[in-house]
């Protein structure tokens, strides 16, 4: 009994002892886990590491409102004629360096800034103008320059614009700024070869994986951000390789994935000046009707591929101004975040110019 007893407490203090092992090992691998993601997510958030922006995240940060910058900033904008095409700039108090925006195509200069009394057949589109009004905000001089015809052309071109912005920066005394650039779709394979002939801090070609099969890369090559829509397959897979192609040159290059986001019956009055939360939620309610957006409020489709302009016969009272179809149409793309002009990631665009400035 009492051999027993005592074999069978050595036994089962052997099997307690395992016990704890098993436990201590348990928590110890749950604690390894639970690091990993904190890392993980620390990694996540670096501007130099790829940035995979959580949809919710991307609705978050999309919740910046048309008019959000008004005690910040106004628009003032000068525009000029010079080479056979229209610049219009405008330069803050104390500026801190230079941004050339350049358009997509069908763009022009005058969809980035706001109808005004200085410009008054400007449109305005909203994501274009928040870039700019977050520019001037950063205390950045911000110049945008119209295409000679509907897309950029890389030949004559490239001088025509290298021309204007050193004829311009040396008139407005700015030589001594960091000079960066942004350039949307057409506007990022142009941004991308003006880069190789005329010096930029840094670069961010968005939504444009850029030309860089034709570009001989050396050392001097500006840091450059992708900021681009994954769900375009073929694009997300050419930036990819030319990360690795910059970075192999030992140029700093980053990524921002944009992500797609749902619409809430507010968007649109949240974004374009002009349009007021009631047709901003009738304009919801009837897409919603439509299937146009699912239960959840994401585009089913390309807001291009929708006829969703439509919608604006069938229902006369609807009363919209015809002039906001663009901005509509925009913010439609940029929710199914395909391949649309984005100021949603402003944020991290400013950190890489900042970060690579001086
Ligand atoms: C742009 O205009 C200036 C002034 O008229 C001229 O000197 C310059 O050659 C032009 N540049 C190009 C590339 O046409």
């Amino acid at each position: 009994m009492l051999n027993h007893g005592y074999k069978s407490k050595q036994r089962s203090s052997a099997h307690n002892c395992r016990i704890q092992v098993l436990v201590m090992s348990f928590i110890l691998m749950l604690m390894l886990v639970i690091l990993f993601f904190i890392f993980d997510n620390v990694n996540d958030n670096d501007g130099d590491v790829k940035v995979k922006v959580k949809p919710s995240l991307a609705y978050e940060s999309h919740k910046q409102i048309w008019n959000s910058f008004d005690s910040l900033v106004k628009f003032h904008p000068t525009r000029e004629f010079r080479n056979g095409t229209d610049l219009i700039w405008q330069i803050p108090e104390s500026p801190k360096g230079v941004l050339f925006l350049a358009h997509g195509c069908n763009g022009k200069a005058i969809n980035f800034w706001d109808k005004s009394i200085e410009c008054p057949n400007c449109i305005g589109l909203p994501e274009e103008r928040l870039l700019v009004l977050h520019g001037l905000a950063q205390g950045f001089a911000v110049i945008t320059i119209s295409s000679a015809n509907r897309c950029w052309s890389f030949g004559k071109e490239l001088l025509v614009v290298k021309d204007i912005l050193e004829w311009w920066i040396g008139k407005r005394k700015l030589e001594k700024l960091p000079l960066v650039a942004l350039g949307a779709s057409s506007g990022g394979y142009f941004v991308s070869l003006l880069a190789s002939s005329k010096k930029f801090n840094s670069i961010v070609l968005m939504i444009a994986e850029g030309m860089f099969d034709e570009i001989d890369i050396n050392e001097d090559y500006p840091p450059t951000l992708f900021v681009h829509m994954p769900k375009d397959l073929y694009r997300q897979q050419k930036i990819d390789e030319y990360v690795m192609v910059l970075k192999d040159k030992g140029i700093d290059a980053g990524v921002v994935e944009c992500m797609e986001f749902p619409l809430s019956p507010d968007t649109l009055a949240d974004r374009i000046p002009g349009i007021d939360q009631t047709l901003s939620r009738n304009l919801f309610e009837i897409f919603k009707e439509k299937g146009f957006i699912d239960e959840k409020g994401y585009m089913r489709k390309d807001g291009r591929k929708m006829k969703w302009q439509n919608i604006l016969d069938e229902r006369k009272n609807l009363l919209i101004d015809k002039h906001l179809i663009p901005h509509i149409q925009e913010e439609l793309n940029l929710a199914f975040s395909y391949h649309e002009m984005t100021s949603v990631h402003s944020d991290q665009i400013f950190k890489w110019f900042e970060s690579h400035i001086g």
